[in-house]
């Protein structure tokens, strides 16, 4: 249902606009890790607390479910389009630290410590990552960080952790702002390099505090803003919505080495249709998301699989300028989103640009617009492809007028690259972020 078509206008571009590039130059966490957003597996969303391993040994939350999914990360070509993570979330310790205030993982379900299991996922060639909270007790009862920092670090360290998620459950949130930075410096007083993922700003905004994004961004590679998601068509728009409505306030925040986490992908399980988990994965390349899968790897249906192993879209995500996308029209249910990327030539971006079907009114929606109108005005064109379908549109100009059809609850992303092959003198400054016109000429068939 993918089909673009394509027609000249007789519309002359109008001067550029000309605005000033702003560069993010926030100090940020130099821990050399995270250049682009962390690729993996996470258990929480798909696999949550379940610690009943006697009635349910193949879902529980074990030494044997992570080497499993490491297993498949290989296997089933996950790591060769970037997955690279295997990441432990709640529920892995026994409920009381050790005489040495050590934390412990579950003797039962992880017999062979978290070392083993470590040196597994890395025999793989994947990184292993860990949970904790920044609390007395993690979100699901287990032994919080709070007077132990110095501890769990170490211990962390030990095990040849990679990537350290530290929820704030059982936490004072104006206590955050010290606490966060002080494990981080635990973190790197171990010499090992280890991302570390901050629940710091999503706990302070519940709270009513206005998060310190500087430092949080000085602190933390990556950072969670909004609710957990769960696995609903709901509960994903509601994120959706959140990262468009707040984005002039945390866009500017993510850049190599410092991310907004909107969320596990939940592409594969049984909440979202396969229109909504395009959806889910296109979007999440527009945010500079983290592509951390929560799903059963085992029992993953090819055509969600094929989804998450979408290399055109998975390069978006990782594009190496790390700017973040953001929504630029928002009417009757259409959404479009754009996201600067490379190639830049002279000071044009190329872009993402995704088209997103809020409608539920059970038709696909024409929607009509030139690049021009996109904000893409570089004047020798743009080399267009769908990243979905497949098809190369070739190159076209700024005026070029593109109309896609949108499922619903569905997105079509494409990818619009600054033709490099021609000279161009003119020198005009583009802004990669692009500015919401209420005025856009978007027509869209069930309106007219
Ligand atoms: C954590 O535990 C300590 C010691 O029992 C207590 O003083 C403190 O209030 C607790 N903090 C929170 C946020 O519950
Ligand atoms: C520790 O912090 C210093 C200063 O920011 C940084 O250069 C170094 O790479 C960090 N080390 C680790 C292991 O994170
Ligand atoms: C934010 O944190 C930085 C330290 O990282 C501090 O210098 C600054 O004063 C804080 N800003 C506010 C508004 O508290």
């Amino acid at each position: 249902m993918k089909m673009i078509i394509l027609e000249r206008t007789k519309m002359f571009m109008t001067l550029s606009v000309f605005l000033l590039l702003i560069i993010n130059k926030s100090l940020a966490l130099e821990n050399g890790l995270a250049r682009t957003p962390p690729m993996g597996w996470l258990a929480w969303e798909r696999f949550r607390c379940n610690t009943d391993c006697e009635n349910d040994p193949d879902n529980c939350i074990s030494d044997q479910l992570f080497r499993t999914m490491a297993d498949l990360v290989v296997a089933e070509g996950y790591a060769d389009v970037g997955y690279e993570y295997i990441n432990i979330d709640d529920c892995w310790m026994e409920k009381n630290r050790a005489g040495n205030g050590n934390v412990v993982p579950d003797r039962k379900r992880f017999p062979y410590g978290l070392k083993s299991l470590s040196d597994y996922i890395h025999m793989k060639g994947l990184k292993f990552g860990i949970y904790g909270d920044y609390g007395n007790y993690t979100c699901a009862g287990y032994p919080g960080i709070l007077g132990y920092m110095k501890n769990d670090a170490a211990s962390f360290a030990s095990w040849n952790v990679d990537y350290v998620k530290l929820d704030g459950c059982y936490a004072d949130p104006s206590d955050m702002d010290q606490g966060y930075p002080e494990f981080g410096v635990h973190l790197n007083q171990t010499g090992r390099p280890m991302i570390y993922s901050c629940s710091w700003p999503v706990y302070q905004i519940y709270a009513g505090i206005k998060p310190n994004f500087s430092s949080i961004i000085s602190h933390c590679n990556l950072w969670r803003n909004y609710n957990d998601i769960q696995d609903s068509w709901a509960s994903l728009e509601s994120i959706i919505d959140y990262y468009g409505d707040n984005q002039d306030d945390i866009i500017s925040h993510a850049g190599p080495g410092h991310w907004n986490d909107p969320d596990m992908l939940i592409v594969g399980n049984f909440g979202l249709s396969y229109e909504q988990s395009k959806t889910q994965m296109a979007l999440w390349a527009i945010l500079a998301a983290p592509l951390l899968m929560s799903v059963d790897l085992r029992t993953i249906r090819p055509e969600y699989k094929a989804i998450l192993q979408n290399k055109k879209i998975i390069a978006v995500d990782q594009d190496p300028l790390g700017i973040q996308g953001r929504r630029i029209y928002k009417h009757k249910g259409i959404e479009i989103w754009a996201r600067p990327i490379t190639p830049v030539h002279q000071t044009y971006y190329s872009y993402a640009i995704a088209f997103l079907n809020r409608r539920t009114d059970g038709t696909p929606s024409d929607v009509s617009v030139t690049l021009k109108e996109l904000g893409l005005q570089y004047p020798k064109g743009y080399r267009v492809e769908d990243l979905y379908e497949d098809v190369n549109y070739g190159i076209l100009t700024p005026e070029t007028k593109i109309k896609v059809k949108v499922n619903p609850s569905g997105v079509v992303i494409l990818r619009c690259n600054v033709e490099r092959e021609q000279f161009f003198t003119r020198s005009h400054v583009l802004s990669p972020f692009l500015p919401l016109n209420p005025a856009f000429n978007v027509r869209d068939n069930t309106f007219e």
